[in-house]
């Protein structure tokens, strides 16, 4: 396919962590498209991470469930494109209850298909791009090196939510296949950067050693992830959703493989902070060994590398945001955060 610019974008779950980076750059990179944010605000759905952008004409705040058909119908219609990142996504909280995973990840993907459907029928195309992850592929040995997660590695995801993002990756192919729709999908490593909710482990341990309180480590902390500056994310979601085969999926990675170790050394280090402030505590119930992604089709294909990701730098910008920005993940982390929705739209759900 060649490249193609969409003047109006249904972009789900926009008030999360990286919804509200993309909300952000997608209006910044194309100045001439409008941008409709429909998001439940879930617990991590934060409408106050976006309040600057109350009167931006070209953004539209929707509050509704990507279950509820008729709401989606009508908001497929009015776009041209259709960024798919709703998700309940935390694995811990997905060990502990699957249910809202099974129906948001699984249910809600469906729903946003039928609705994609239901245009085409209709007479209106719309492309839709699905934000995997890596996890779907399960874990990677700790010896090897050199293997690495490719878009033909087969699915092997080993917790509930990793799980319930598979199922979304193959209906997203079944409806491919059956209805022929034009749906890309990108599957990516970890991200880090600003407004990420302070349950997940760089703004937790950010957040905590700023409060002079010590970062829970999980197990011996020789679980390995990759990490991507959220904004190197969000470039590469426009560019598979613009550029990319229908049909196709992408692995985006940022060759910035830590361990969790490795990881919190390095928090400790910029934030001049000492090993006693680590408190070991009982690893997650099947903990992925490793996760690395070969992002080589997305490189080729597409021209997009990481250049936001290298560390130590974007990891100390990073933190900077999280202490200059203090009064965000405070008003989160005691639940003020919900105060504003109320306070701006009268109820909440
Ligand atoms: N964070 C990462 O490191 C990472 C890495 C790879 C892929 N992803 C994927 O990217 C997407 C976004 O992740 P995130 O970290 O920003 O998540 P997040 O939890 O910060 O945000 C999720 C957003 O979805 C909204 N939402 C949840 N259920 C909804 C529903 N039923 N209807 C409408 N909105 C709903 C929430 O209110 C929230 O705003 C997810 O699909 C996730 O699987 C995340």
């Amino acid at each position: 396919m060649s490249q193609r610019e969409f003047q109006h974008v249904l972009l789900t779950g926009g008030c999360g962590f990286i919804g509200t980076n993309f909300v952000r750059f997608f209006l910044e990179q194309r100045p001439d498209a409008r941008l409709t944010n429909l998001d439940a605000l879930t617990y991590s759905g934060n409408a106050e991470s976006l309040r600057d952008l109350e009167d931006e004409p070209r953004y539209r705040f929707v509050h509704g469930n990507i279950r509820d058909r008729p709401t989606v119908d009508a908001l497929v219609r009015e776009c041209d494109a259709v960024v798919h990142m709703a998700a309940e996504s935390h694995v811990d909280r997905s060990i502990q209850d699957a249910s809202p995973f099974i129906s948001t990840n699984i249910g809600g993907t469906q729903t946003i298909l039928d609705g994609v459907r239901q245009a085409k029928g209709d007479g209106h195309d719309v492309r839709m791009c699905y934000v995997s992850t890596d996890e779907v592929y399960g874990q990677l040995p700790l010896d090897r090196p050199d293997l690495l997660f490719r878009e033909d590695t087969p699915l092997a995801p080993s917790s509930p939510y990793a799980a319930s993002k598979a199922a979304g990756d193959m209906l997203c192919a079944a409806y491919h296949h059956t209805f022929a729709l034009d749906i890309v999908t990108t599957r990516c490593s970890n991200n880090f950067g600003p407004y990420q909710f302070p349950e997940k482990v760089i703004p937790l341990f950010v957040t905590n050693l700023i409060e002079g309180e010590p970062v829970p480590l999980y197990g011996d902390g020789r679980n390995v992830r990759d990490w991507l500056h959220v904004l190197d994310h969000c470039e590469a979601v426009l560019r598979v959703l613009e550029g990319g085969a229908s049909g196709e999926v992408y692995n985006v990675g940022g060759n910035n493989e830590r361990s969790n170790l490795e990881l919190t050394h390095e928090i400790l280090r910029c934030m001049d902070q000492g090993e006693e402030m680590i408190r070991p505590v009982a690893d997650r119930l099947g903990h992925d060994l490793r996760y690395a992604i070969d992002a080589g089709k997305i490189e080729r294909e597409l021209g997009w590398e990481p250049t936001r990701s290298a560390w130590p730098g974007a990891l100390e910008a990073t933190i900077d945001w999280y202490r200059e920005n203090d009064q965000w993940w405070r008003r989160v982390k005691s639940g003020a955060y919900r105060e504003y929705y109320r306070s701006q739209y009268g109820r909440t759900k």
